[in-house]
Order: structure tokens, then sequence, then C-alpha cells
């Protein structure tokens, strides 16, 4: 893991669009992994201002609430379409997020994995990190291993998410995420965090053991992540000097 930390999250939101604007020039046809939640907004609101040529990339969303049409305001397919894909010229086609109303979910679950691979893997994989240390929605106590799958929310995250529903009983209890093996196999991980709120996952997810109940630190086992953060999110780190320290005096061969 290599950890970045800036003044700010605009800062830090730069170093990782700088990423997809490199991948992009670098690869047209790249497979992206995309998160939703309040943190990669601005990365996304930046993206949308650089000019890139979309119309080759194929993208796939970490997870969706079940049981959400795609219409619905709080389902992740609209939060993309709204936040991201509708000021691209991305192809419909190209564009993945699981379906919050599937026929047949396992089947549906199946069909995601095997539509990852077919596309060639996913290059670069976004991700936030909820207060609890979930990465897309491996709630703690999620396999270490596992792949795309229904899963159901804890309360916290059902608070946390509250936000964009009209009220608590309105949040779904169940989703489809990608699981902890798939982000896994994305050759590139950046995992954005910002604010106080989340300096305490965000120290257990670096620096604590990697644990099931900390779903984000089998990041420690990625062999090329970053994780980037503003000074709150990073509060708790106790080895944020040596982060600093690495970050400013990157050997040539590495820093370009
Ligand atoms: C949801 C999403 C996660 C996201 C998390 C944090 O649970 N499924 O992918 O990382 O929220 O959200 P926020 O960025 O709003 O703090």
């Amino acid at each position: 893991m290599e950890i970045i930390i800036q003044v700010d999250a605009e800062s830090a939101t730069a170093i990782a669009a700088e990423m997809i604007v490199r991948l992009l020039r670098e690869k047209p046809n790249a497979v992206l992994g995309l998160a939703t939640g309040s943190t990669p907004l601005r990365l996304y609101r930046s993206l949308v201002h650089k000019k890139l040529d979309w119309r080759k990339v194929t993208t796939f969303n970490l997870d969706e609430y079940l049981g959400l049409p795609k219409t619905h305001p709080g389902s992740y397919y609209h939060f993309m379409w709204d936040n991201l894909f509708r000021h691209l010229n991305i192809s419909p086609k190209n564009v993945h997020v699981p379906d919050g109303m599937p026929k047949d979910a396992m089947k549906f679950c199946a069909k995601y994995e095997q539509q990852i691979v077919a596309a060639g893997g996913i290059d670069l994989q976004v991700l936030g990190v909820g207060g609890d240390g979930h990465i897309g929605f491996n709630e703690p106590t999620s396999s270490l291993t596992s792949r795309t799958r229904i899963k159901t929310l804890t309360p916290e995250t059902r608070k946390d998410n509250a936000r964009f529903f009209d009220g608590m009983d309105r949040v779904p209890h169940h989703v489809i995420t990608m699981g902890l093996g798939t982000i896994m196999e994305a050759r590139q991980c950046v995992l954005l965090a910002f604010g106080s709120k989340k300096a305490r996952a965000v120290a257990a997810t670096i620096e604590g053991p990697i644990t099931a109940n900390v779903p984000a630190s089998i990041l420690q086992m990625h062999p090329n992540t970053k994780v980037c953060l503003d000074k709150g999110a990073a509060a708790k780190l106790k080895r944020a000097d040596y982060y600093h320290w690495v970050f400013e005096n990157k050997p040539r061969w590495e820093a370009a």
C-alpha cells in the first residue's frame, strides 16, 4: 500500500484523477471499477472537466441496492448516470452497474463476475470506505475471498446512507456487491477517504491486522494500491510522518 496524505480532499482527489487520466491516455479501452457515495463525487466532477475520450472505456460499479429500480433516485445506477456517465462520451453498453431488480439474483451475480473477466479484468478500481471499514458493500465479517453476491447491510451502514433516502425506513436491507476477492483481482486500486469520521476505519485498514472485521484491511495484501487521504482521515495513523517522507522522497525511477 502506498499512503498519500494531502492537506485536503481536493488535492488527494487530484492524485486519483491523474491516475485515471494517465490510464485512459495509455490504454483507451481500459476497464474501470467505480464506487458511489459522497467520497468519489469530487473525482467524478474533476474527470468530467478533463478532455478524455471514454468511447472505448468499460466500467463496472461495485454495488447496488436490491429492490430499487434504475429510476429510483437512491439507486447507484441513478447516482452514476447523474454524476458521471451522462457527462461523458461513454457508450452505455460498456457501463455495468449491478441490477437492483434481477429476476434471479444468484445467476445475475455469477454473470457479473463473468462479464468482468470477459472485459479483460479491472485495470483500476476506485474505492471509498465505510465508517466500519467496508468497501463496496462488503460489511464486517465478509469472507476475504468473497465474490459478487447478496449482502445484508449493518444498521450502522443503513444509518450512514439514510441521507440518500426519505428516512431510515426506506433504506434497503439487502444489496448486491462485488466481493473482496473480486476487488482484489483489480490490477490497481485507489482508495479515497476524507474527514475525521473516516480516521478510525482508515487506521484499522492500513495499520491494523488483516481481518474480516475490517474488510478494507484485505487491501494490505494487494500488490498495487494507493490510499489517498486528507488530513482528517489520516489523523489516527501512527506512521504518518513516515508516509509523508516516503511520498516526498521517491527515487526518480519511481516518481516518474
Ligand atoms: C456506501 C458504498 C461504499 C462507500 C461508502 C462510503 O456504503 N457502498 O462504496 O465507500 O458508502 O460512503 P461515503 O463516501 O458517502 O462516505
